[in-house]
């Protein structure tokens, strides 16, 4: 296991970013559509503090869109600070739609600036979130320019610069990373199915059978259609079915290598679109 995040490094992304923070008007905060909590930085409230943030569930494309609508509402309900949309990265017309609320959001305290006489400046933005969200993919949308990977480490944003974008925003071209929920063995299994963990802290079997259980009861049908999987087996023993798996695949024993598979093959949407997180029962607020 590759322990990603130090508690010294904690401490100094979680410095920074409230630096940051300081500096601009909104803070744009990137999550991972599919795991629209477990892609959260368990002390984003704590570091955004009373700053205005637009929550963006990113790669919307590769999530369940019911269950996306029902985040954006849980996210958008009136009694939160907050506002949230769902993007993917690559489209324009999301970037776009991106920006005009982002002006929505700022138009009371611009109104505000110019009846006591204060010039217009370009909005100021910056970018959090955990690795693997899409940040770089997002900045490098938003400026429509491209821009070097940041690596994945906290503490690595020294010299700060201010991207222009046409004349209306400014954006911190570093983004605030902060590291993920890794502690909680079930985020942790979720983060990896994503790939939001690289260097897997689970065993290829173990995300697997997780997989097979969840793609069984939530979304029947499509583990039979892509590998011909009798799905009435996980009723009995996932182990079973990853076996089953295995076998159907022409892998002989090599069950790391199906269950392998079966990971990338979730992961580049060939087994359809989901979403992991499921909205918490009667409550609207986080
Ligand atoms: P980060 O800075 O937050 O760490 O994330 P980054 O932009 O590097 O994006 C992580 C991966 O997610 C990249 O894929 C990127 O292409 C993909 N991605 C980002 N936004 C979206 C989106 O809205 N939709 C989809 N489908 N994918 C998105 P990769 O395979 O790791 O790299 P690459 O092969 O694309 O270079």
């Amino acid at each position: 296991m590759v322990i990603q995040w130090f508690p010294g490094h904690m401490a100094k992304a979680k410095r920074q970013a409230i630096e940051n923070r300081n500096m601009v008007d909104i803070v744009l905060e990137l999550v991972d559509a599919r795991i629209p909590i477990s892609s959260r930085n368990p002390l984003m409230d704590e570091i955004v503090g009373g700053k205005p943030r637009l929550i963006i569930l990113n790669k919307a494309d590769l999530a369940d869109s019911n269950m996306t609508n029902d985040w954006l509402e849980y996210f958008n309900h009136p009694e939160h600070n907050q506002k949230a949309i769902a993007v993917n990265a690559f489209n324009q017309s999301d970037i776009k739609r991106t920006k005009n609320i982002i002006k929505e959001m700022m138009i009371e305290k611009m109104a505000a600036r110019e009846a006591r006489g204060i010039k217009p400046r370009a909005i100021r933005l910056m970018v959090l979130g955990i690795p693997n969200v899409g940040k770089s993919t997002f900045i490098n949308q938003i400026i429509k320019r491209n821009r070097a990977k940041t690596a994945n480490k906290p503490g690595v944003t020294q010299h700060q610069q201010w991207l222009k974008i046409e004349n209306d925003f400014e954006l911190l071209d570093t983004p605030g990373i902060l590291w993920h929920k890794f502690e909680d063995q079930a985020i942790g299994m979720k983060l990896a199915l994503t790939g939001a963990i690289k260097d897997t802290l689970f065993h290829k079997d173990d995300i697997a059978l997780y997989a097979l259980e969840l793609w069984t009861n939530r979304y029947p049908g499509r583990l039979k259609q892509v590998y011909r999987l009798d799905e009435s087996l996980g009723k009995e023993s996932y182990p079973d079915m990853l076996m089953a798996l295995t076998e159907q695949l022409n892998f002989g024993d090599e069950y790391d290598r199906a269950s392998e598979k079966l990971i990338f093959d979730i992961r580049d949407g060939k087994l359809g679109t989901f979403t992991l997180d499921e909205v918490p029962e009667n409550t609207n607020s986080q």
